[in-house]
């Protein structure tokens, strides 16, 4: 299982970077807003700036195209490329478009370009599968986003796993739109590679009261602490 922080706040980003539990961080225009960004370029800078202070390996970053024009995202996604110069770089494209036309030449040209594509946006797992199969790096199914359309979103990870799997593309799929803890297990055990995951649940799923209990056991067997009284 890799772990993605979904999250444009630096502060969470250093204090995640600092434990080396992380694979990778996601970014979209609402992320980068709720963070106060008004330079996307700008922040995706500062997070590298801030993943090299704590690892010398490419941390996967996802940065978004703003704009709906296919020759638009394809200029934008080069530009991107060109300014960041950051080998674990991903470009989000979106599957559909505002007019709900598909996005996949877009993605077929940027990785015959051999530039990473994170295809956003998707819900079902054609609209997955289709993005893998034309080259996208990886395939980002938002699971909450599918249960608010009333649809199996277990259901559409699971079968975009087999899917993969069977045609041996080299696509991963990641999972966002998580909003629960638990949420982050269950898109794990339905095939998800990479749950990206919003900050505030990292401690929640690390938390368990059993090991503080045993924790304060070896502190008091060790003298350091006194046994509570009962
Ligand atoms: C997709 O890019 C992200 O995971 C995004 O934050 C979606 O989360 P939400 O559906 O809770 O807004």
């Amino acid at each position: 299982m890799k772990i993605f922080l979904d999250t444009a706040d630096l502060n969470e980003i250093e204090k995640w970077l600092k434990t080396g539990i992380l694979d990778g961080i996601t970014t979209n225009p609402s992320i980068l807003k709720k963070a106060g960004c008004t330079n996307p370029l700008d922040a995706w800078k500062k997070i590298v700036e801030l993943k090299s202070r704590y690892t010398p390996e490419p941390l996967s970053l996802s940065a978004e195209v703003f704009c709906d024009d296919p020759e638009e995202m394809l200029k934008q996604a080069r530009s991107f490329v060109k300014e960041m110069n950051y080998p674990g770089l991903a470009i989000k494209i979106p599957i559909l478009g505002t007019d709900g036309t598909d996005r996949l030449a877009v993605i077929r040209q940027l990785s015959l370009e051999k530039i990473a594509v994170n295809c956003t946006c998707c819900i079902t797992w054609f609209q997955a599968f289709a993005a893998a199969k034309v080259g996208a790096r990886y395939v980002s199914l938002l699971y909450r986003r599918i249960l608010d359309c009333g649809l199996d979103g277990l259901g559409m990870i699971s079968k975009t796993r087999v899917l993969i799997d069977q045609h041996h593309l080299p696509s991963e799929i990641i999972v966002g739109s998580i909003r629960a803890a638990q949420d982050i297990f269950d898109v794990y055990e339905a095939g998800a590679h990479i749950p990206t995951i919003p900050p505030k649940f990292l401690p929640e799923i690390l938390f368990h009261k059993k090991s503080v209990e045993t924790q304060k056991q070896f502190l008091c067997d060790a003298g350091v602490t006194k046994k509570p009284q009962s």
